[in-house]
Protein backbone atom coordinates (compact mmCIF):
# COMPACT_ATOMS: atom_id res chain seq x y z
CA UNK A 1 0.00 0.00 0.00
CA UNK A 2 1.77 3.19 -0.82
CA UNK A 3 0.73 5.96 1.65
CA UNK A 4 -0.66 9.61 0.36
CA UNK A 5 -1.10 13.06 2.74
CA UNK A 6 -4.65 11.63 3.03
CA UNK A 7 -4.39 8.22 4.12
CA UNK A 8 -6.57 7.50 7.42
CA UNK A 9 -4.13 6.84 10.21
CA UNK A 10 -5.15 5.48 13.59
CA UNK A 11 -2.94 6.72 16.60
CA UNK A 12 -4.06 4.32 19.23
CA UNK A 13 -2.48 6.05 22.32
CA UNK A 14 -2.67 9.64 20.36
CA UNK A 15 -2.77 11.29 23.43
CA UNK A 16 -0.05 9.35 25.28
CA UNK A 17 3.80 11.27 24.91
CA UNK A 18 4.40 8.85 21.59
CA UNK A 19 1.14 8.81 20.59
CA UNK A 20 0.67 12.56 20.77
CA UNK A 21 4.55 13.35 19.11
CA UNK A 22 2.80 10.69 15.82
CA UNK A 23 0.50 13.27 15.98
CA UNK A 24 2.82 16.32 15.71
CA UNK A 25 4.66 14.87 13.55
CA UNK A 26 2.72 13.55 10.93
CA UNK A 27 0.22 16.77 11.14
CA UNK A 28 3.22 18.99 10.59
CA UNK A 29 4.08 17.06 7.25
CA UNK A 30 0.94 17.26 5.98
CA UNK A 31 -0.86 13.83 6.58
CA UNK A 32 -4.41 15.32 7.31
CA UNK A 33 -6.72 12.02 8.15
CA UNK A 34 -5.38 11.32 11.92
CA UNK A 35 -8.02 9.44 14.01
CA UNK A 36 -7.44 8.74 17.58
CA UNK A 37 -9.91 8.25 20.64
CA UNK A 38 -9.05 8.11 24.34
CA UNK A 39 -9.40 5.37 26.65
CA UNK A 40 -12.68 6.93 28.09
CA UNK A 41 -13.88 7.10 24.34
CA UNK A 42 -12.74 3.71 23.46
CA UNK A 43 -11.36 1.34 26.17
CA UNK A 44 -8.59 -1.13 24.40
CA UNK A 45 -9.25 -4.03 26.53
CA UNK A 46 -12.49 -4.52 25.50
CA UNK A 47 -12.18 -6.85 21.99
CA UNK A 48 -15.62 -6.19 20.70
CA UNK A 49 -15.10 -2.35 20.75
CA UNK A 50 -11.87 -2.52 19.06
CA UNK A 51 -13.32 -4.50 16.41
CA UNK A 52 -16.12 -2.45 15.85
CA UNK A 53 -14.28 0.47 16.01
CA UNK A 54 -11.71 -0.44 13.41
CA UNK A 55 -14.52 -2.00 11.06
CA UNK A 56 -16.50 1.33 11.03
CA UNK A 57 -13.44 3.91 11.05
CA UNK A 58 -11.63 1.68 8.48
CA UNK A 59 -8.02 3.07 9.07
CA UNK A 60 -5.55 2.49 6.27
CA UNK A 61 -3.07 2.02 8.68
CA UNK A 62 -2.50 1.68 12.84
CA UNK A 63 0.36 2.86 15.15
CA UNK A 64 -0.10 0.98 18.59
CA UNK A 65 1.40 3.76 21.04
CA UNK A 66 -1.08 2.48 23.43
CA UNK A 67 0.16 0.51 26.88
CA UNK A 68 0.08 0.75 30.64
CA UNK A 69 3.20 1.71 31.35
CA UNK A 70 4.94 2.16 34.15
CA UNK A 71 8.11 2.41 36.80
CA UNK A 72 9.81 -0.60 38.80
CA UNK A 73 7.58 -0.26 42.14
CA UNK A 74 3.72 -0.31 39.53
CA UNK A 75 5.47 -3.43 37.74
CA UNK A 76 6.00 -4.81 40.89
CA UNK A 77 2.81 -4.06 42.52
CA UNK A 78 0.71 -4.92 39.73
CA UNK A 79 2.19 -7.60 37.86
CA UNK A 80 -1.43 -9.44 36.75
CA UNK A 81 -2.25 -5.34 34.65
CA UNK A 82 0.78 -4.80 33.22
CA UNK A 83 0.87 -8.53 31.51
CA UNK A 84 -2.94 -8.65 31.06
CA UNK A 85 -4.07 -5.23 29.83
CA UNK A 86 -0.61 -4.55 27.39
CA UNK A 87 -1.85 -8.43 25.92
CA UNK A 88 -5.55 -7.18 25.56
CA UNK A 89 -4.73 -3.66 24.19
CA UNK A 90 -2.22 -4.93 21.42
CA UNK A 91 -4.02 -8.37 20.96
CA UNK A 92 -6.59 -6.77 20.20
CA UNK A 93 -5.70 -4.01 18.01
CA UNK A 94 -3.34 -6.80 16.67
CA UNK A 95 -6.19 -9.06 15.31
CA UNK A 96 -8.87 -6.42 14.58
CA UNK A 97 -6.26 -4.73 12.20
CA UNK A 98 -5.44 -8.56 10.69
CA UNK A 99 -8.88 -10.00 10.35
CA UNK A 100 -10.03 -6.36 9.06
CA UNK A 101 -7.53 -6.24 6.21
CA UNK A 102 -6.00 -3.13 7.50
CA UNK A 103 -2.83 -2.57 5.13
CA UNK A 104 -0.44 -1.61 7.77
CA UNK A 105 0.21 -1.85 11.22
CA UNK A 106 3.33 -0.23 13.59
CA UNK A 107 3.71 -2.16 17.28
CA UNK A 108 5.83 -0.10 19.69
CA UNK A 109 7.40 -2.31 22.02
CA UNK A 110 10.77 -1.12 24.10
CA UNK A 111 14.46 -2.29 25.27
CA UNK A 112 13.17 -4.65 28.31
CA UNK A 113 12.27 -7.09 25.77
CA UNK A 114 16.00 -7.75 25.40
CA UNK A 115 18.14 -10.18 27.85
CA UNK A 116 18.68 -8.81 31.35
CA UNK A 117 22.14 -9.72 30.62
CA UNK A 118 22.59 -9.53 26.89
CA UNK A 119 25.84 -7.88 25.17
CA UNK A 120 25.87 -3.87 25.00
CA UNK A 121 24.87 -2.48 22.27
CA UNK A 122 21.38 -4.70 22.58
CA UNK A 123 21.08 -6.00 19.23
CA UNK A 124 17.04 -7.04 18.01
CA UNK A 125 18.95 -10.99 17.27
CA UNK A 126 19.35 -11.00 21.14
CA UNK A 127 15.90 -11.23 21.52
CA UNK A 128 14.77 -14.37 23.25
CA UNK A 129 18.29 -15.34 24.05
CA UNK A 130 18.27 -15.41 27.59
CA UNK A 131 16.64 -13.96 31.24
CA UNK A 132 14.42 -11.09 31.46
CA UNK A 133 14.83 -8.50 33.91
CA UNK A 134 12.84 -9.80 36.45
CA UNK A 135 11.34 -6.43 37.73
CA UNK A 136 9.87 -5.80 34.44
CA UNK A 137 9.24 -9.63 33.12
CA UNK A 138 5.59 -8.67 33.17
CA UNK A 139 5.66 -5.86 30.71
CA UNK A 140 8.37 -7.15 29.12
CA UNK A 141 6.95 -10.80 28.34
CA UNK A 142 3.57 -9.09 26.81
CA UNK A 143 5.41 -6.89 24.38
CA UNK A 144 7.59 -9.67 23.24
CA UNK A 145 4.37 -11.49 22.52
CA UNK A 146 2.93 -8.38 20.56
CA UNK A 147 6.30 -8.28 18.36
CA UNK A 148 6.17 -12.43 18.48
CA UNK A 149 2.55 -11.83 17.00
CA UNK A 150 3.12 -9.25 14.33
CA UNK A 151 6.17 -11.46 12.81
CA UNK A 152 3.76 -14.22 12.76
CA UNK A 153 1.10 -12.22 10.69
CA UNK A 154 4.04 -10.66 8.43
CA UNK A 155 5.60 -14.64 7.95
CA UNK A 156 2.18 -16.23 7.24
CA UNK A 157 0.26 -13.87 5.59
CA UNK A 158 2.80 -11.52 4.08
CA UNK A 159 1.21 -8.63 5.54
CA UNK A 160 3.17 -5.12 6.59
CA UNK A 161 3.18 -5.15 9.89
CA UNK A 162 6.11 -4.13 11.82
CA UNK A 163 7.23 -3.46 15.50
CA UNK A 164 9.88 -0.62 16.61
CA UNK A 165 12.35 -1.13 20.00
CA UNK A 166 12.64 2.88 21.06
CA UNK A 167 15.34 3.03 23.80
CA UNK A 168 14.74 5.37 26.88
CA UNK A 169 12.27 8.52 25.58
CA UNK A 170 12.39 12.00 26.64
CA UNK A 171 10.46 15.47 25.26
CA UNK A 172 6.85 17.06 24.81
CA UNK A 173 3.97 15.58 27.13
CA UNK A 174 6.40 13.70 29.25
CA UNK A 175 5.67 12.65 32.36
CA UNK A 176 6.85 15.17 35.51
CA UNK A 177 5.62 13.57 38.18
CA UNK A 178 8.72 13.47 40.79
CA UNK A 179 7.13 9.62 41.88
CA UNK A 180 6.90 8.34 38.85
CA UNK A 181 8.83 9.64 35.74
CA UNK A 182 11.41 8.68 34.36
CA UNK A 183 15.23 9.86 35.24
CA UNK A 184 15.45 12.93 32.30
CA UNK A 185 11.93 14.51 33.32
CA UNK A 186 12.61 14.16 37.08
CA UNK A 187 16.15 15.75 36.75
CA UNK A 188 14.87 18.79 34.78
CA UNK A 189 11.95 19.15 37.21
CA UNK A 190 14.61 19.12 40.48
CA UNK A 191 16.65 21.38 38.54
CA UNK A 192 14.45 24.12 37.72
CA UNK A 193 12.64 24.05 41.20
CA UNK A 194 16.00 24.44 42.87
CA UNK A 195 16.45 27.08 40.25
CA UNK A 196 13.47 28.68 41.40
CA UNK A 197 14.06 28.67 44.89
CA UNK A 198 17.20 30.63 45.19
CA UNK A 199 19.97 27.93 43.23
CA UNK A 200 19.23 25.69 46.12
CA UNK A 201 21.78 22.46 45.85
CA UNK A 202 20.33 19.32 44.10
CA UNK A 203 20.03 15.77 45.24
CA UNK A 204 20.39 13.07 42.22
CA UNK A 205 20.20 9.22 43.23
CA UNK A 206 23.56 7.01 43.09
CA UNK A 207 26.44 7.75 41.65
CA UNK A 208 26.27 9.31 38.38
CA UNK A 209 28.32 6.55 36.73
CA UNK A 210 25.59 4.09 34.47
CA UNK A 211 25.19 4.65 31.11
CA UNK A 212 22.21 5.34 29.30
CA UNK A 213 21.11 6.19 25.93
CA UNK A 214 18.05 8.82 25.44
CA UNK A 215 16.09 9.79 22.31
CA UNK A 216 13.64 12.87 21.45
CA UNK A 217 9.72 11.15 21.26
CA UNK A 218 10.05 13.46 17.97
CA UNK A 219 12.80 11.31 16.32
CA UNK A 220 10.74 8.41 17.34
CA UNK A 221 7.95 9.89 16.09
CA UNK A 222 10.57 10.25 12.79
CA UNK A 223 11.09 6.66 12.67
CA UNK A 224 7.11 5.51 13.01
CA UNK A 225 6.82 8.29 9.93
CA UNK A 226 9.84 6.75 8.15
CA UNK A 227 7.99 2.50 8.74
CA UNK A 228 5.01 4.52 7.70
CA UNK A 229 6.02 5.47 4.61
CA UNK A 230 8.61 2.74 3.25
CA UNK A 231 8.11 -1.87 3.66
CA UNK A 232 10.77 -2.21 6.17
CA UNK A 233 12.47 -5.56 4.88
CA UNK A 234 12.71 -6.94 9.02
CA UNK A 235 9.76 -7.47 11.62
CA UNK A 236 12.02 -5.64 14.15
CA UNK A 237 13.72 -2.63 14.71
CA UNK A 238 15.81 -0.92 17.37
CA UNK A 239 15.27 2.87 17.51
CA UNK A 240 17.98 4.92 19.46
CA UNK A 241 20.78 7.77 19.01
CA UNK A 242 23.74 4.82 18.88
CA UNK A 243 25.19 6.75 21.56
CA UNK A 244 25.09 6.75 25.66
CA UNK A 245 26.20 9.29 28.18
CA UNK A 246 26.93 9.57 31.75
CA UNK A 247 24.35 10.12 33.90
CA UNK A 248 26.25 12.88 35.68
CA UNK A 249 26.98 13.96 32.10
CA UNK A 250 23.20 14.28 31.82
CA UNK A 251 22.68 16.17 34.79
CA UNK A 252 25.25 18.90 34.08
CA UNK A 253 23.51 19.11 30.61
CA UNK A 254 20.33 19.37 31.94
CA UNK A 255 21.17 21.91 34.75
CA UNK A 256 23.13 24.05 31.85
CA UNK A 257 19.86 24.32 29.71
CA UNK A 258 17.81 25.01 32.90
CA UNK A 259 20.37 27.45 33.99
CA UNK A 260 20.79 26.45 37.62
CA UNK A 261 24.05 27.39 39.46
CA UNK A 262 23.72 25.35 42.10
CA UNK A 263 25.70 22.19 43.54
CA UNK A 264 25.06 18.89 42.59
CA UNK A 265 24.39 16.35 45.22
CA UNK A 266 24.87 12.31 44.63
CA UNK A 267 23.58 10.49 47.01
CA UNK A 268 25.09 7.22 46.60
CA UNK A 269 23.55 5.22 49.05
CA UNK A 270 20.76 5.22 46.64
CA UNK A 271 20.82 2.41 43.60
CA UNK A 272 22.39 2.83 40.12
CA UNK A 273 20.77 0.37 38.21
CA UNK A 274 22.42 -1.47 35.69
CA UNK A 275 25.63 -0.24 34.58
CA UNK A 276 24.78 0.13 30.87
CA UNK A 277 22.15 0.27 28.11
CA UNK A 278 23.39 0.99 24.90
CA UNK A 279 20.96 -0.29 21.94
CA UNK A 280 22.62 -1.01 18.08
CA UNK A 281 20.15 1.20 15.78
CA UNK A 282 22.07 0.45 12.77
CA UNK A 283 19.78 -1.76 11.16
CA UNK A 284 17.14 1.28 11.43
CA UNK A 285 20.08 3.84 10.23
CA UNK A 286 21.35 1.44 7.65
CA UNK A 287 17.52 2.01 5.78
CA UNK A 288 17.96 5.86 5.84
CA UNK A 289 16.53 6.92 9.44
CA UNK A 290 18.46 9.45 11.35
CA UNK A 291 17.46 10.85 14.86
CA UNK A 292 17.55 14.86 14.54
CA UNK A 293 18.57 15.84 18.03
CA UNK A 294 21.46 15.66 19.81
CA UNK A 295 21.34 15.57 24.13
CA UNK A 296 21.34 19.07 24.22
CA UNK A 297 19.24 20.58 21.39
CA UNK A 298 16.72 17.69 22.64
CA UNK A 299 16.98 19.09 26.13
CA UNK A 300 16.76 22.39 25.30
CA UNK A 301 13.46 21.78 23.41
CA UNK A 302 12.07 19.86 25.95
CA UNK A 303 12.72 22.53 28.83
CA UNK A 304 10.90 25.25 26.78
CA UNK A 305 8.42 22.96 26.63
CA UNK A 306 8.08 22.50 29.86
CA UNK A 307 8.13 26.39 30.84
CA UNK A 308 5.19 26.78 28.67
CA UNK A 309 3.29 23.59 29.78
CA UNK A 310 3.85 24.09 33.85
CA UNK A 311 0.27 24.45 34.22
CA UNK A 312 -0.95 21.67 33.12
CA UNK A 313 2.05 18.80 33.09
CA UNK A 314 0.92 15.39 33.08
CA UNK A 315 1.05 13.98 36.37
CA UNK A 316 1.23 10.22 36.05
CA UNK A 317 -0.03 8.11 38.70
CA UNK A 318 -0.36 4.28 38.66
CA UNK A 319 -4.18 3.40 38.79
CA UNK A 320 -6.10 -0.05 38.22
CA UNK A 321 -9.20 0.57 36.11
N1 LIG B 1 8.24 6.80 27.33
C1 LIG B 1 9.32 6.08 27.07
O1 LIG B 1 10.46 6.39 27.52
C2 LIG B 1 9.24 4.87 26.19
C3 LIG B 1 10.41 4.23 25.86
C4 LIG B 1 10.37 3.14 25.04
C5 LIG B 1 9.15 2.69 24.58
N2 LIG B 1 8.00 3.32 24.89
C6 LIG B 1 6.76 2.72 24.36
O2 LIG B 1 5.92 3.64 23.70
C7 LIG B 1 4.56 3.30 23.91
C8 LIG B 1 3.80 4.52 24.43
O3 LIG B 1 4.42 4.97 25.63
P1 LIG B 1 4.19 6.45 26.18
O4 LIG B 1 5.42 6.80 26.92
O5 LIG B 1 3.67 7.33 25.12
O6 LIG B 1 3.04 6.16 27.25
P2 LIG B 1 1.91 7.15 27.80
O7 LIG B 1 2.34 8.58 27.68
O8 LIG B 1 1.52 6.64 29.15
O9 LIG B 1 0.69 6.90 26.80
C9 LIG B 1 0.03 5.67 26.77
C10 LIG B 1 -1.27 5.84 26.03
O10 LIG B 1 -1.94 4.57 26.06
C11 LIG B 1 -3.32 4.82 26.24
N3 LIG B 1 -3.97 3.69 26.92
C12 LIG B 1 -3.54 3.00 28.00
N4 LIG B 1 -4.45 2.06 28.36
C13 LIG B 1 -5.48 2.18 27.46
C14 LIG B 1 -6.73 1.51 27.30
N5 LIG B 1 -7.11 0.51 28.12
N6 LIG B 1 -7.53 1.91 26.30
C15 LIG B 1 -7.18 2.93 25.46
N7 LIG B 1 -6.01 3.59 25.55
C16 LIG B 1 -5.18 3.22 26.55
C17 LIG B 1 -3.41 6.06 27.11
O11 LIG B 1 -4.64 6.68 26.82
P3 LIG B 1 -5.42 7.62 27.88
O12 LIG B 1 -4.44 8.69 28.27
O13 LIG B 1 -6.61 8.12 27.13
O14 LIG B 1 -5.79 6.74 29.06
C18 LIG B 1 -2.21 6.87 26.63
O15 LIG B 1 -2.59 7.76 25.61
C19 LIG B 1 4.55 2.11 24.88
O16 LIG B 1 4.37 0.94 24.15
C20 LIG B 1 5.93 2.13 25.49
O17 LIG B 1 6.40 0.85 25.78
C21 LIG B 1 8.00 4.41 25.67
Amino acid sequence: MKLNKSSKIYIAGHLGMVGSACWRVLEKLGYSNLIGRTSKELDLRNQSQVHDFIRDSKPDVIIDAAAKVGGIVANKDYPYQFLMENMQIQNNLISAAHELSIAKFIFLGSSCIYPKLAAQPLKEEYLLTDSLEPTNEWYAIAKISGVKLCEAIRRQFGKDFVSLMPTNLYGSNDNFNLQTSHVLPAMMRKFHEAKESNHSDVTLWGSGSPMREFLHVDDLANAVVFALENVLPDYLYNVGTGTDVTIKELAETIQSQVGHKGRINWDSSKPDGTPRKLMDSSKMMQLGWRPTYNLKTGIANTYSWFLENQAHLKEVKFEVK
